[in-house]
């Protein structure tokens, strides 16, 4: 067996059958709503990398502090053979974690995006030539089917995307991921913290303007994509703390009266002056809330860590 494989796990044509049902469903509805994957074609992905650079967006590096802190004591807590990375990206943070897992058999980085799978999978197999990569092209929010890796498994959800799923969805998503472990099986999970409304509306709407830009590229996406006529210039950036609900909402606030052609779905989306599209939420935790999740999911919360400034938290949870 070669140590990097690769398998796909999503047909070719998926994505743009989802897109279609996303826009389709989000733009008819009131409010009207996109889900916030279709952020992260090329341009938007690297919109997020500077977005992780930005001054007032702290969530990166506050987790990067943590896993610096802790990946040993992650370590010595799960004897992970295999650890299995939905969503990993470049699997730039993972590095360190995978330093310090002295038993490490497999990574399992899970993506949609093929090219970053492939690019991370080589790199990390020609710098450690024991370990055997295992990347699937895979939505980790849809049912996975894992390879047969040796236990004790290790599942990581870093970076506090389990917030950008709406209740129900992190309900069904802890599920799932419940699913792929056994008793004793470990879940790593990222979550922002619940902090001073101006520290977190800073964070999502920062001076440069990147945030707005990253915000409005979704509008380019679903133009390449479905062939609209989406103008990004007609459209703000708003982000703003709903503090019941304890998220931030990203949205698109229409400049004008205008009327958006989106062929692909054979749409006319007439939007009003200031009429506004939600493109995100962020949902920020305490650690009850995360405590109860996880245990309505059969997994049970055994260590909770936080950057020292207490903005960001990773917690270790068992399954049961
Ligand atoms: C994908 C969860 C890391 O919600 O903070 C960054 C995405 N959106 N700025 C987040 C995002 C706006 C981000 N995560």
């Amino acid at each position: 067996m070669s140590p990097f494989q690769l398998t796909r796990t999503l047909p070719e044509d998926a994505t743009e059958a989802a897109l279609r049902a996303d826009v389709q469903g989000g733009l008819t509805a009131q409010p009207k709503t996109l889900p916030p994957k279709w952020f992260y074609d090329a341009y938007g992905s690297e919109l997020f990398e500077q977005i992780t650079e930005l001054p007032e967006y702290y969530p990166t590096r506050a987790e990067r502090e943590i896993l610096l802190a802790r990946s040993a004591e992650i370590a010595s807590a799960t004897g992970a053979r295999t650890l299995v990375e939905l969503g990993s990206g470049s699997s730039d943070k993972t590095r360190h974690l995978l330093d310090e897992l002295p038993g490490l058999h497999t990574y399992v980085p899970v993506d949609v995006s093929e090219s970053a799978l492939t690019q991370a999978g080589r790199a990390l197999v020609a710098e450690r030539p024991s370990l055997s990569v295992h990347a699937l092209i895979a939505d980790f929010t849809a049912r996975l089917a894992l390879p047969p890796t040796p236990g004790p498994r290790l599942v990581a959800f870093l970076g506090g995307t389990i917030g950008n799923l709406l209740p129900a969805e992190r309900a069904r998503f802890l599920a799932s991921v419940r699913a792929l472990l056994a008793p004793g099986d470990a879940l790593l999970l990222g979550t922002d913290l619940v902090k001073d409304e101006s520290e977190l509306v800073a964070a999502y709407d920062d001076a440069a303007g990147v945030t707005a830009d990253f915000n409005k590229n979704v509008l380019t996406v679903v133009n390449r994509e479905l062939g609209a006529d989406f103008d990004p210039e007609a459209f703000d950036h708003v982000a703003l703390w709903d503090a019941e609900r304890e998220w931030i909402e990203m949205r698109l606030r229409s400049r004008t009266v205008q009327t958006v052609k989106i062929p692909a779905v054979d749409l006319a989306v007439d939007f009003g002056a200031g009429e506004e599209l939600r493109t995100e939420v962020s949902a920020k935790f305490r650690e009850a809330g995360v405590r109860d999740e996880l245990g309505t999911a059969g997994l049970e919360l055994t260590h909770w860590w936080t950057d020292t400034r207490g903005r960001f938290a990773l917690s270790l949870s068992t399954a049961r």
